[in-house]
C-alpha cells in the first residue's frame, strides 16, 4: 500500500518560484502553490497542509505579517512554517525564527538543500506527534487504573463506614451527609479564597472521602452506650469522646501499612480533631484556633450541623434555618469564624443536601 504524500503549501508572490519549488518538489509530495499570505488562510479553511514554505518578501501581507496570524490562530500553531528568503540578512532571519518559523531556505533554491530540510522538518513533526499520542495514551492508561484504584478504595471505605454506622441506626446517614456537606464547605471554600496555602496540596477527593471515616472509632464503643437511646450520662460522654482517639488508632495501623497514603492522613486529621472547639473547649485534645488541623475545623460544623437537624430519642430536630443560627452563634466559640462565614455563605446548600440524603437519592 502506498502511503499518502505529505502536503506542502508553496507561498510565494513571484510565479516562477512557485512553478520551480514545485517542480522539485512534486516527485515527493503533494505541493500546493499559493501567490499570496492573504490566498493562503483562504486555502487553510478547506485543507490543512503539513508544512508551509513562506516567502518573507510578499505584497499587501509579507511573510512575518503571515506568520503572527497563523500564530494568532491557535488550530494553525503545529503546522511548522519554512521561511524563504532572497535576502541574506542574518538580522531578519533571527526575527523570522523568533515568530516561530522552523527553518529559512534561501532562493534560488538548491533542489536536494531543499528537499533535505523539507525532510527533516517533517520527521520532526511526525515524531513529535507520535510522542503526544504515547504520553497521551500513558496518560489514559494511568487515570483508568488510578480510577480503579481509587474506585476500590473508595467501595471499602463505605463497606467500613456503613459497618460502623449500621450497629448505630440511630444516626443513620450521618456519614454520607457529612461527606456532602464538607464537599459544600471546601466549594465555598475555595470560591471565597480563604485558606489557599492549606488546602493546596490537598486531593480533595481524597479529603472528601476519607470524611466517611471520621466516627470509624465509634467501632470501639461498646452497645450499652453507642446504642443507648437516652441521653449519656457524663461517664457514658466521657467514654463516647474516645471514639475520635479510638478512630485515629484504627486509622494509624492501616497506615503502617501504606504509610505514603494522604488519604488515610486526611482521615486521622477528620477523625482525631472533629471534635474539637475554636475555643479550646473540645475534644480530645483540647486544642485551640488555628492549632486545630482545618480539616477538623471543616468537619466540626458538617458534624455538628447534621447532629442539629437530626432526630435523637430524646430530642426533636432542629429546622434548617435553628441548626444555621446555632452555628452561626458559635462563631468564634466553637467554629472558625472564617469557615462560619464561609457556612453562611453556602448553608442554603446544606439544606438540599440533607434533604436528598433523607430522601435517599444519594445511596
Ligand atoms: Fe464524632
Ligand atoms: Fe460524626
Amino acid at each position: 500500500m502506498e502511503f499518502a504524500k505529505k502536503r506542502v503549501a508553496l507561498v510565494d508572490d513571484d510565479i516562477t518560484s512557485l512553478a520551480l519549488g514545485k517542480g522539485i518538489m512534486a516527485d515527493q509530495y503533494d505541493v500546493v502553490t499559493i501567490p499570496s499570505g492573504e490566498k493562503l488562510f483562504q486555502f487553510l479553511g478547506r485543507v490543512r497542509p503539513d508544512l508551509i514554505l513562506l516567502d518573507v518578501d510578499m505584497p499587501v501581507m509579507n511573510g512575518y505579517e503571515t506568520l503572527k496570524k497563523l500564530n494568532a490562530q491557535p488550530e494553525y500553531q503545529d503546522i511548522p512554517v519554512i521561511f524563504l528568503t532572497s535576502m541574506s540578512d542574518t538580522a531578519n532571519e533571527i526575527e523570522g525564527l523568533n515568530l516561530g518559523a522552523v527553518d529559512y531556505i534561501s532562493k534560488p533554491f538548491s533542489p536536494p538543500l531543499l528537499l533535505k530540510r523539507l525532510e527533516l522538518h517533517l520527521k520532526v513533526v511526525s515524531q513529535q506527534r507520535e510522542l503526544i499520542n504515547y504520553n497521551n495514551n500513558l496518560q489514559e492508561m494511568v487515570k483508568a487504573r488510578t480510577k480503579t484504584i481509587l474506585d476500590m478504595q473508595n467501595s471499602v471505605l463505605k463497606i467500613v463506614a456503613n459497618l460502623v454506622e449500621s450497629r448505630d441506626e440511630i444516626t443513620g446517614g450521618h456519614v454520607e451527609r457529612t461527606r456532602r456537606y464538607l464537599s459544600i464547605l471546601l466549594d465555598g471554600l475555595v470560591k471565597m479564597g480563604l485558606y489557599t496555602n492549606e488546602i493546596e496540596g490537598w486531593n480533595q477527593e481524597f479529603f472528601l472521602q476519607s470524611s466517611q471515616l471520621h466516627d470509624v472509632g465509634k467501632i470501639s464503643i461498646p452497645d450499652k452506650i453507642l446504642l443507648k437511646p437516652d441521653r449519656l450520662t457524663p461517664e457514658e460522654f466521657n467514654e463516647m469522646k474516645n471514639h475520635t482517639l479510638f478512630g485515629v488508632r484504627i486509622i494509624e495501623a492501616i497506615q503502617k501499612e501504606t504509610p505514603e497514603s494522604s488519604f488515610l492522613s486526611h482521615a486521622k486529621i477528620l477523625a482525631g480533631y472533629h471534635h474539637e472547639k475554636w475555643d479550646g473547649t473540645g475534644y480530645p485534645y483540647g486544642l485551640k484556633g488555628l492549632d486545630i488541623p482545618l480539616g477538623g475545623r471543616l468537619m466540626a460544623i458538617a458534624d455538628v450541623y447534621d447532629a442539629l437537624i437530626s432526630a435523637r430519642p430524646y430530642k426533636k430536630p432542629f429546622t434548617h434555618e435553628e441548626a444555621a443560627q446555632i452555628i452561626i452563634g458559635g462563631r468564634g466559640v466553637q467554629f472558625d469564624p472564617d469557615l462560619t462565614d464561609v457556612f453562611i455563605a453556602v448553608a442554603h446548600l446544606f439544606d438540599q443536601a440533607a434533604g436528598k440524603v433523607r430522601k435517599g437519592v444519594f445511596s
